[in-house]
């Protein structure tokens, strides 16, 4: 949580916002941690893995351990993200790229299946169906003008998550539903 903070300082900055503007919008306010454990597979081939997906959160902060197999897709290529000791992996979500108007992009990114494991990963999701899952999000009114109009509509957690969650994994962006 107290990370998660410090990203969103950092983050509501980069957007060129005051420090707080994230926080004050309850971005940082509750995180989901879900724990993932793959066992080795046999035939890695045959299978999917955790198959191309965005999250649907404001951000993720991911911890891999040592085997890799996390990629990013950048320029429409595969790029794997070298598992670094000690270090977490931030991840853009949908949500803050819906408030951002598109300023910062979620990332798409798949987990390979692979004959070696377990693997062990956990996951931070700031910003799911839980914590103030009713509040209205939509474009930050300070980033928008004439020149650039809001992308999406608004939208709360729940709506957003639930939506997600009934379209599942099936290649596409779940924000191209809230696109104006
Ligand atoms: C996720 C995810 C990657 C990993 O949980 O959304 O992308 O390495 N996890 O477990
Ligand atoms: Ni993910």
């Amino acid at each position: 949580m107290v990370l998660g903070k410090y990203l969103f300082k950092l983050l509501s900055e980069g957007l060129g916002l005051s420090p707080d503007h994230l926080l004050e919008m309850e971005c940082g306010e509750a995180l989901a941690l879900v724990s993932h454990y793959s066992p080795p597979c046999p035939e890695p081939d045959r299978t999917l893995g955790m198959t191309q997906h965005s999250d649907s959160d404001f951000i993720t902060v991911l911890l891999q351990d040592d085997l890799g197999g996390l990629q990013v897709l950048h320029h429409n290529q595969w790029v794997d993200v070298p598992p670094v000791s000690g270090a977490l992996v931030v991840n853009i979500g949908d949500l803050l790229q819906l408030i951002s108007n598109d300023k910062f992009k979620s990332v798409e990114h798949r987990v390979l299946a692979s004959k070696v494991g377990p693997r062990i990963s956990v996951a931070s999701f700031f910003g799911r169906d839980f914590g103030p899952i009713s509040k209205v999000y939509a474009p930050i009114k300070e980033l928008l003008s004439e020149e650039n109009p809001p992308k999406y509509r608004a939208t709360t957690l729940k709506e957003y998550t639930e939506f997600y969650r009934a379209k599942g994994l099936d290649g596409t962006s779940a924000l191209l539903h809230f696109k104006l």
